[in-house]
This record gives C-alpha cells, structure tokens and sequence, in this order.
C-alpha cells in the first residue's frame, strides 16, 4: 500500500504546468505577458484578491503544514444578488464534514491555473463564465463592484496562468516469455 500510495504521489507530482505565460514573465521574459495581462495582475492585486489567492498555484499561503488546506469563508458579505442567483449559501461546505460551527460555509481557497479548463466554476457549478465567477469574487468577498474593464483585464490575466500540458508516456512492461495468455 506504502509502495503504491508512494508512486501516485510522484505521478502526481508531475502533473504541474509550470511553464505559463505568467511564469515566464516572472522570470523575465518580460514579454510573455500583454499589456492586459500585465494591468490585469495589477488590479487582481490592488483589489485585494491576493489577499486569499497567493503562492505559486494562488491557493493560498505556502506556509501551512502539510495536509492543512486554506479554507476561507465564501461568501464573505451577505446579501448580495449573486448569492440567491448562484445558490451560494445553500451547501455549508467543510461544515459538512468536521460538524463545527465554526467552519459553516468554509470552503478550499483553489488553485487559479488552468481556469479555463475547468468551468463551470465554485462548489456548485453554477457559474458558467469566468468573468461572471471574477465578478462575483470582487462583491461577495471583497465587497467590491468591479467595472467591466476590470472584469476583463483580471480574466485577462488569469488566462495568462494557463499553462501547456505536461507530455506522457504510458509505461510499459517488458513482455515475460512463456508467461504469455496466448500461445507462441
Ligand atoms: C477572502 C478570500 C478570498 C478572496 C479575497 C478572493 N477569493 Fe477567490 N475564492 C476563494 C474561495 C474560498 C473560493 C472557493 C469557493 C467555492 O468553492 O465555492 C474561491 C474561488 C475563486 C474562483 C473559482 C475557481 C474555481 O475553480 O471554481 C475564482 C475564479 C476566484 N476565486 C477568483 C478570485 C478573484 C479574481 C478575486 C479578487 C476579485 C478573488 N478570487 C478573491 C477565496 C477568496
């Protein structure tokens, strides 16, 4: 079990995307990022949504220990009109899990990579677009009305987080002579 538990793990961890347009910037290329982008970054950080997404996968602090993910309230400010429209409040998260009170609607700060991948988007699903998921962060947890120019140049830069795919190869095992199902 130690074995294989331990071989996932290493698959896994090269299941990373490490080579985005963001990263690139960051390590110079100061080109690899638009001019979009680049405002984008600027405005998902005075907005305060680093606040929660930092870190290298901007799922939150690097500094926890091990096996503790960032688990934060959402949503923050009550009331909002997204909350009835996406159905927001209606899952307690975490709570579910652990029966504290205090982790009523606490859910894992996620990863920001490769977004576009993987719509629809938060715990329900029921936000279909990337800009509405931006705008929706932007009001229900920092209590902010961000302008359609602001929407745009964020999911701009969130674009430039995706990053290509790792290639793979399956394994093979070599073939074990006189052990084969078929006769030769
Ligand atoms: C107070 C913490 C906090 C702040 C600030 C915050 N977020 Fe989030 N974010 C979260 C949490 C928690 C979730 C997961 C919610 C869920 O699963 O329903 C999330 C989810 C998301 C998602 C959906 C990801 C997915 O895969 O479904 C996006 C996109 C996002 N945040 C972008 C932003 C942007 C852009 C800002 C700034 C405008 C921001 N966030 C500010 C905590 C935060």
């Amino acid at each position: 079990m130690d074995n294989a538990a331990k071989a996932i793990a290493a698959y896994e961890r090269t299941l990373i995307t490490p080579d985005s347009a963001y990263d690139r910037y960051v390590k110079g290329d100061k080109k690899a990022m638009t001019e979009q982008q680049v405002r984008g970054m600027d405005t998902f950080a005075k907005t305060g949504c680093t606040a929660c997404h930092s870190g290298p996968t901007f799922n939150g602090s690097a500094n926890l220990p091990m096996g503790q993910g960032f688990f934060m309230k959402f949503p923050i400010f009550p009331g909002s009109v997204y909350e009835t429209k996406y159905k927001l409040t209606e899952d307690l998260g975490r709570h579910t899990v652990t029966q504290q009170d205090a982790d009523k609607h606490m859910w894992r700060v996620p990863t920001l990579r490769n977004l576009t991948y993987t719509a629809p988007y938060f715990h329900n699903g029921l936000v279909k677009s990337l800009d509405d998921a931006v705008r929706v962060m932007g009001k229900v947890q920092l209590n902010k009305d961000l302008s359609d120019k602001e929407v745009q140049d964020i999911v701009a830069f969130l674009k430039a987080l995706d990053g290509p795919f790792p290639q793979q190869t399956m394994p093979r095992l070599p073939p074990t002579p006189g052990n084969l199902l078929t006769a030769n």
